[in-house]
């Protein structure tokens, strides 16, 4: 599947092609590895990393609703030094030629700081590279500053960047939420902070009742929503940000087929995230990789990065 038509350069590192694991929804590789060809993808985005293990929310977790599916998954995870014994060997060892982007939380600048200091130490360097890049997921609450959401103030978020910044040089994502007022402005903050490029989106927040129990569905109540209706929030969102920032973009939110990600790249991204489509059908990120190949020879573009924010429109 890797072609040179595909392939594209971002924040100096070459993809295979555009298209990426979404976070959270592929696990760090390892447990979907039976299922999806890993080393056939442009890049992975690991489940989120946080400093220390996470339970996560109570049971259940996800649930499926016509237009896509609401989780709340608390962000569990293992914790820092279990992803640095147990999951950063396997990525160093599997996938050489895939992107491997590190999904980082916290809930203080300080977290985020250690988080992206002890992985970009241990990341590795090539052919055996774990962590290619990081992914810093904003969409939490800053306990330090009043639990506003980091993303959702410029100086929260100015911090958790420049202080991510000193301590890596990979490259920097970082991943905002579809509601924020003003999502072109977070970004540009985040570029001007050091960000590398900018994730567009996170998922929604909603509520879906189970009306004979009079109760949320999920465990924990609300949760946040993704696929399918997600498809236009994240690529408005996509759009806004291009033409804020030069930095590069990965778009996120609904992709389920290749006119999907098309639809994100001609909004101004360069990768596109895969995430509730490729856990319904593990075989969703292969045909959209084949049928982006179909496309682009059909139409014939040489490069898939002639692609890239070439909506007419003039909002
Ligand atoms: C079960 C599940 C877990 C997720 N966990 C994370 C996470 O740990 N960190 C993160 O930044 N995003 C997380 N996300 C959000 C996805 O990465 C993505 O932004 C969102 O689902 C929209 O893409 P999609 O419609 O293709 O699923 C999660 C999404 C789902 C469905």
């Amino acid at each position: 599947m890797a072609t040179s038509r595909l392939s594209i350069n971002v924040a100096g590192l070459t993809f295979q092609n555009p298209i990426v694991l979404a976070s959270g929804t592929a696990g760090y590789g390892e447990e979907i590895a039976e299922v999806i060809a890993l080393e056939q993808l442009g890049g992975l985005t690991t489940k989120a990393v946080s400093v220390e293990p996470r339970q996560g929310n109570p049971a259940p977790r996800v649930a499926e609703f016509d237009e896509g599916m609401i989780n709340s998954v608390g962000l569990a995870n293992p914790g820092l030094d279990r992803v640095k014994s147990e999951h950063v060997p396997w990525l160093a060892r599997h996938l050489p030629r895939t992107r491997k982007l590190a999904n980082v939380v916290g809930n203080s600048v300080a977290d985020y700081a250690r988080v992206v200091e002890e992985l970009d130490a241990c990341a590795g360097t090539p052919p055996h590279v774990a962590i290619d890049a990081f992914e810093l997921n904003v969409s939490c609450p800053n306990v330090k500053a009043g639990g506003l959401e980091f993303g959702a103030d410029p100086t929260s978020l100015t911090h958790v960047i420049a202080a991510s910044r000193a301590v890596t040089h990979r490259p920097i994502f970082v991943k905002l939420s579809p509601t924020l007022p003003d999502v072109a402005r977070a970004a540009c903050v985040a570029v001007d902070a050091g960000a590398d490029g900018l994730t567009l989106v996170n998922t929604l927040p909603g509520l879906l009742i189970d009306v004979e129990r009079r109760r949320p569905v999920l465990g924990f109540g609300s949760g946040g929503v993704s696929g399918p209706g997600l498809l236009p929030v994240g690529v408005l969102a996509t759009w806004r940000v291009s033409r804020a920032v030069k930095a590069p973009l990965i778009g996120v939110g609904g992709v389920a087929r290749a006119e999907h990600a098309l639809q994100y790249i001609m909004a101004g991204a360069s990768l596109v995230g895969v995430g509730t489509a490729a856990m319904r059908d593990p075989s969703v990120p292969r045909r959209i990789m084949a049928d982006l190949e179909r496309w682009c020879e059909h139409h014939q573009v040489a490069s898939i990065s002639e692609l890239i924010g070439t909506l007419e429109w003039k909002s």
